[in-house]
């Protein structure tokens, strides 16, 4: 406990190294699991989840992804804990990281995660924020592997790609932005005028892991892998007439498919609205690998939480 924790508040708290790790010994717990093999490093181990926003993925993958290695869970909500009763994040994280081993956040602004894990004595996993959405991001850049390159040489594949980002500048763009600087691809963002990604928050500098387009067809050509998101993320919703119209033509259809390369990809990270920011048809559709990437959420963060309690195995 003296230690100081690893946390995993952003993409850019592991290197590169380390996700090469994570990508091949995700590829191995996943195998454990399809094949009914115990893996129960963590027996004995509590994660606390701290949802301050909805979820469905994030939180059936964490929670489900500790029973299976042994572990136990804890659920807080703003609504059912201290939390909203404004006892101060310090205090809570002081408290919460002397009964449990692990602590899974999912908030708002991510000055609020970093004040809890500055006064955490566990590590603290980033469940999404206004600004970034690592998990998500490792369980995408996992499809991509597992669909166009090699487990065993996970990065490989990724070196030289182009991702074609067609949607608001949010929490998921900035998470791109931070792996294409760390990994060596790049990024094609192309955002509504006034919903543009923030480089100053990805923390990503110049036009070296990015390229900005105003037409989202233009930033679909050649592309690898084209990726969305819903047009109001969680906590913006104020502000849906306004995005529903500033958005109108950055939904990914079946022309944005064809301008990428015949192999590419699509994702979303869902929940998806079908006509809003993506058509049923691509979706729905063979480049498609969506339910993929929300299965391997389980993989990569039961793999992660392994990662940051146990090292390297
Ligand atoms: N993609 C994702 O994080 O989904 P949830 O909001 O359902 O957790
Ligand atoms: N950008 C979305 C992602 C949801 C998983 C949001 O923050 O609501």
């Amino acid at each position: 406990m003296s230690q100081t924790p690893t946390h995993y508040l952003q993409f850019t708290d592991l290197t590169a190294d380390d996700y090469a790790y994570l990508f091949t010994r995700s590829a191995l717990i996943k195998r454990k699991f399809k094949a009914y093999e115990k893996h129960q490093p963590l027996t004995d181990r509590t994660l606390a989840m701290i949802f301050e926003k909805a979820s469905t993925r994030t939180r059936i993958s964490f929670e489900a992804g500790m029973y299976q290695m042994g572990g136990a869970v804890v659920h807080l909500t703003t609504g059912d804990s201290q939390l909203g009763r404004a006892e101060p994040i310090e205090d809570s994280a002081k408290v919460i990281s002397r009964m449990v081993d692990l602590v899974m956040i999912r908030t708002y602004e991510q000055t609020k995660i970093e004040r809890f894990a500055a006064n955490s004595r566990v590590p603290v996993i980033n469940g999404l924020t206004n600004e970034f959405h690592p998990c998500q991001i490792l369980a995408d850049l996992f499809t991509f592997i597992e669909h166009r390159g090699d487990v065993n040489n996970p990065l490989d594949c990724l070196k030289g790609k182009v991702v074609a980002w067609v949607g608001d500048g949010n929490n998921m763009a900035n998470t791109w932005l931070q792996a294409a600087d760390l990994l060596g691809f790049t990024v094609h963002v192309s955002t509504p005028g006034g919903y543009e990604v923030n480089q100053a928050v990805a923390g990503v500098s110049g036009n070296t892991c990015f390229k900005v387009f105003t037409d989202p067809l233009q930033a679909c050509h050649g592309a690898d892998l084209v990726t969305t998101d819903v047009w109001t993320s969680m906590g913006y919703e104020a502000e849906n007439e306004t995005r529903r119209q500033a958005f109108a033509a950055w939904c990914v259809d079946s022309t944005m498919m064809a301008a990428a390369k015949t192999d590419a990809l699509f994702m979303h990270c869902l929940p998806a609205h079908r006509g809003e920011e993506v058509q049923a048809e691509v979706i729905d559709g063979p480049q498609s690998v969506v339910w993929d990437e929300a299965e391997n959420r389980l993989h990569v963060q039961k793999t992660l939480m392994e990662f940051l309690l146990l090292g390297k195995y």
